[in-house]
């Protein structure tokens, strides 16, 4: 499976980034969303980026040239899925859209054409209805921000070739990423849950009075050699967001997850994090 032609699907916060760093590597990129007013968009702030890699010196007139001639927006999906090898779908993480956008692919793309969910918590099995050659159907996970970051986990289904999945790990080893490949599908793959189960540990300890959220990030940073502890990382993604997930836990299971009391008691204060000049911490500027 040799892919040279990726098509984007989405072109937010994640979609415009995996589609700019596809070309910067190089591969010929389409992108396309449902929102015209986003694709304007995404034209303005490939034009900044790049000016800001010349400007910084990280890229030749020459190179941006080159990734401008690569990366082509597209105002529908027809055009944008035209003759592609892979499909990178990252639009809003919402089941009911995505499937509707599988089907709508599906109907457009060659059959040897691999298509790839970005999704953060949906395993690509929720989608093996919606395609004709379920084979060819996987997760690509990319982190945020997309261009600087170096992980990308590749997850492949009991529906998923291993061709398929070891095209995906080596499109994106040759982007510049070091991915990890999931034999198995599991929620939250590989990172995610790693990053849970050490909130859920620093969260009981604070919950149970052992010590204090800067005790725990001082632990994490100075004796693990994290880059930030978990409570300054919780402050900076947001403690709303926080509070969400775990309400979303309480509200399936019935049981109260691990934490909960600790992250709602700033979140019904207000206490969102960094974003609001206090969290765990506080900040002077949001
Ligand atoms: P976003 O909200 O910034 O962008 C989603 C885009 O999808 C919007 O521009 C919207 O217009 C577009 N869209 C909605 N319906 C569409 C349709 N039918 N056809 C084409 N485009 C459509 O969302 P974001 O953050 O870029 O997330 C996209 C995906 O990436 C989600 O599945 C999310 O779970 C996943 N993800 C997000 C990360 C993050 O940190 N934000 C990290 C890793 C994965």
């Amino acid at each position: 499976m040799n892919i040279k032609k990726v098509c984007v699907i989405g072109g937010g916060l994640m979609g415009r980034q995996i589609a700019l760093n596809t070309a910067i590597y190089p591969y010929e990129v389409t992108i396309f969303d449902a929102n015209p007013a986003v694709l304007e968009d995404v034209a303005k702030w490939e034009d900044s980026y790049l000016a800001g890699r010349i400007a910084k010196g990280r890229m030749t007139e020459e190179q941006v040239a080159g990734i401008r001639s690569r990366f082509t927006i597209c105002s529908t999906l027809e055009e944008a899925c035209k003759d592609v090898d892979l499909v990178i779908e990252a639009i809003v993480e919402r089941k009911d859209i995505k499937s509707m956008v599988f089907k709508q692919v599906d109907a457009l793309v060659r059959p040897d054409t691999i298509i790839a969910t970005n999704s953060s918590r949906m395993v690509s099995s929720t989608f093996k209805n919606d395609v004709s050659h379920p084979e060819r159907l996987a997760n690509l996970h990319y982190f945020n921000p997309a261009l600087v970051m170096k992980l990308v986990e590749v997850v492949q289904g009991d529906h998923c070739s291993e061709e398929t999945a070891q095209a995906l790990y080596d499109f994106a080893a040759n982007t510049g990423k070091d991915p990890v490949w999931m034999k198995k599908e599991l929620d939250g793959f590989v990172a995610n849950r790693i990053l849970q189960a050490i909130y859920t540990e620093a969260r009981w300890m604070v919950e149970q009075g052992y010590c204090t959220p800067q005790e725990v990030d001082i632990a994490c940073e100075k004796g693990l050699n994290h880059p930030m502890g978990p409570f300054r990382l919780n402050d900076l993604t947001g403690l709303d967001l926080a509070y969400d997930i775990l309400q979303r836990k309480y509200d399936e299971s019935g049981e109260k997850p691990i934490g909960y009391d600790l992250i709602k008691s700033y979140y019904d204060k207000g206490w969102f994090g960094k974003k609001a000049g206090r969290g765990f911490y506080e900040y002077e500027s949001k």
